[in-house]
């Protein structure tokens, strides 16, 4: 995910604006740059890659003495990660940086361009400085054409923009992205999209509210939401960095459990019109000819593509199969130009998914990666992509990107109904309001994550784990169990409901511990039968579900929905945050589990 930092003062802007960039660094980056206004001129710096190229670009230039300054590092989502993507955005006179997604760009780029202005970039960031330009020429003062320029701006951003035409001033505005404004007692005012850049440097800060908006410079700040002026009230600043850069969590995958209503949001934002699903990145004609799907992928991927197999086939009625990719590459796999060859993965450097698609490629099939990471060699390689959006991933063990994952193929497999015309209007229209009701699933209530640290100490022996479920809840129940033994390092398996009679059953005791994802929408009568099979054999029973069932041992209720998606999505925090208090009881290191690596770029 992007970062943002700000300066207004008299020491070495560069320094600050980098050093602060370096603190941001945690939430990956794949370029950066700045842009500092001094004695009326501003100069603008941009690299691709590591913060030491834009250090290196940056050599000669020194910018003591009063003035101010915009920086950024950027995780590239609309357009390439190259330096004319990367921020700061320039006008004739103005610099901005940005983080989130204007929804509305397209249009306002129409607009624009309609008057004549020349766009450099393939972001929708390039919009702003643009509109704000063509803003002052019809408004009597500098902050005039701000207010309107944010008025006119849809979708999730923090902005950032400096203009030589007001010399001492940045002006920002927030909206469910976030910034910070901090300052000491010199009188220097920093800004920061989290509060790492901002510890050692200031001593209080103001955390900008949604809607948010102003300038400040070092004699005021001015800040308004809806036209009305506010008062900031700034609070003293924590001072420990590896503690902010975790946002207060005890480790980053509780961070990134979380943050995944925020980042859902993010991955959902311009995708779902009121009416339609719009997927630009899928080109036309694409999917012409196309009469069945393959989805290939490892892991946690290959657990977000067999949630998508079922959704597929129901909503889409195309065929749809999926392979984990270290079988499928030396299986001699018969495909045919006909199918369309998909590849989920975070990191897009996996080299079994990799060398997948090559075999895909080489057969002469259409080829559509959903990735995190732009650039990296899957998406280089795939003849189109779908970005999830998901921001750098720290936790080695995978929760936000399961998440988006899922969320994209779910939105492919809508956009292809659309296209095939397999969905009404009415049931798409319901779709597109649960799709959007998501990011307040994702919402963590404390009493659910209190709950669930209480009962996970009594599940620290024992002789494994079967984590069950049907339908889409089996998949789920398969990630439940990977998320479990990857930082647990205890024994657990995901099983199909209907399945455990055939084998599995004959291991069951009352130190077998069952995680049963028992869904209302879905085969509930079926699955409650399952897991009184379980039950009558004395195994240890954690229920997870809306209805209450006399038979568990221990139980997390959820919500009440209509529709098996909002279930799928709650089931999944609860399976996430299981595994990470178990993990933590056991003492162990959360983040970085023995034996795994982030991206496995060998066989
Ligand atoms: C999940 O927690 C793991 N980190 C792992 O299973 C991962 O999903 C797998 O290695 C695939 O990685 P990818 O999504 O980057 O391709």
């Amino acid at each position: 995910m992007c970062g943002i930092v700000g300066y207004i003062g008299n020491r070495e802007k560069k320094e600050i604006l980098i050093n602060g960039l370096r603190e941001l660094e945690y939430r990956g980056y794949d370029s950066a740059g700045i842009a500092v206004l001094k004695n009326n001129e501003i100069e603008s710096f941009k690299a691709t890659g590591k913060l030491t190229n834009l250090e290196e670009k940056t050599k000669e230039f020194t910018s003591i003495g009063y003035g101010i300054g915009i920086g950024h590092t950027r995780w590239a989502t609309h357009g390439k990660p190259t330096e004319i993507n990367a921020h700061p955005h320039a006008g004739s006179c103005s610099y901005v940086v940005h983080n989130g997604i204007i929804e509305n760009y397209r249009e306002i780029k129409k607009y624009l361009e309609e008057k004549g202005v020349i766009f450099l970039s393939q972001t929708d960031t390039e919009v702003i400085v643009h509109l704000f330009e063509d803003n002052l020429k019809t408004n009597c003062s500098t902050f005039a054409a701000f207010e309107k320029t944010v008025s006119e701006l849809h979708g999730a951003f923090a902005v950032l923009l400096i203009t030589a035409q007001e010399p001492d001033k940045i002006f920002f505005v927030k909206n469910s992205v976030p910034l910070i404004i901090a300052k000491n007692e010199e009188n220097e005012i920093f800004f920061g999209s989290a509060d790492a850049p901002l510890i050692g440097n200031a001593t209080n800060a103001y955390y900008l509210e949604d809607g948010e908006y102003g300038f400040i410079s070092q004699k005021e700040l001015k800040l308004y939401n809806n036209r009305k002026e506010k008062l900031p009230k700034f609070k003293s600043l924590a001072q420990d960095k590896s503690y902010a850069q975790k946002d207060g969590f005890r480790f980053f995958m509780e961070k990134e459990i979380y943050e995944q209503s925020s980042v859902m949001t993010e991955a959902l934002m311009g995708r779902v019109k009121e009416n339609q699903i719009l997927l630009d990145e899928i080109p036309d004609g694409f999917l012409n000819d196309i009469n069945d799907i393959k989805i290939c992928a490892c892991g946690t991927s290959y657990h977000a593509s067999l949630t998508a197999g079922y959704i597929l086939e129901r909503v889409a009625k195309i065929k749809t199969s999926v392979e984990i990719a270290s079988e499928f590459r030396y299986k001699n796999p018969l495909l045919t130009k006909e199918t369309l060859f998909v590849v989920v993965s975070q990191s897009g450097e996996t080299a079994d998914t990799l060398e997948a698609l090559k075999i895909a490629k080489n057969a002469g099939l259409k080829t559509l990666s959903i990735c995190n990471v732009d650039n990296s060699s899957i998406v280089r390689l795939a003849n189109a992509n779908i970005l999830t959006r998901t921001g750098i991933e720290k936790g080695v063990a995978s929760t936000k990107t399961f998440a988006t994952q899922v969320a994209i193929l779910w939105l492919f497999a809508l956009f292809i109904a659309q296209h095939k015309k397999t969905i009404d209007q009415k049931t798409l229209q319901k779709e597109i309001d649960v799709v959007l009701s998501i990011p307040n699933v994702l919402k963590i209530e404390n009493q659910t994550h209190e709950k669930i640290k209480r009962l996970s100490k009594r599940y620290l022996h024992g002789h494994g784990f079967f984590f069950i479920g049907r339908d889409i809840f089996y998949p789920l129940a398969l990630e439940g169990a990977l998320k479990l033994k990857e930082i647990s390092y205890l024994h657990a398996e995901g099983y199909p409901a209907g399945e455990m009679k055939h084998g599995p059953i004959a291991l069951v005791d009352s130190e077998l511990f069952t995680i049963a994802l028992l869904s209302k929408t879905t085969l509930f009568e079926k699955t409650k039968s399952n897991i009184e099979e379980l039950s009558a054999r004395d195994a240890t029973i954690l229920i997870i579900s809306p209805e209450d069932f006399d038979i568990a041992d221990d139980f997390v209720k959820t919500k009440y929905s209509d529709h098996q998606m909002r279930e799928f999505f709650e089931m999944m925090v609860v399976t996430q945050l299981f595994a990470l208090e178990v993990a933590i009881r056991l003492g162990n290191d959360v983040d970085m589990p023995r034996n795994l690596a982030k991206s496995v770029t060998v066989e």
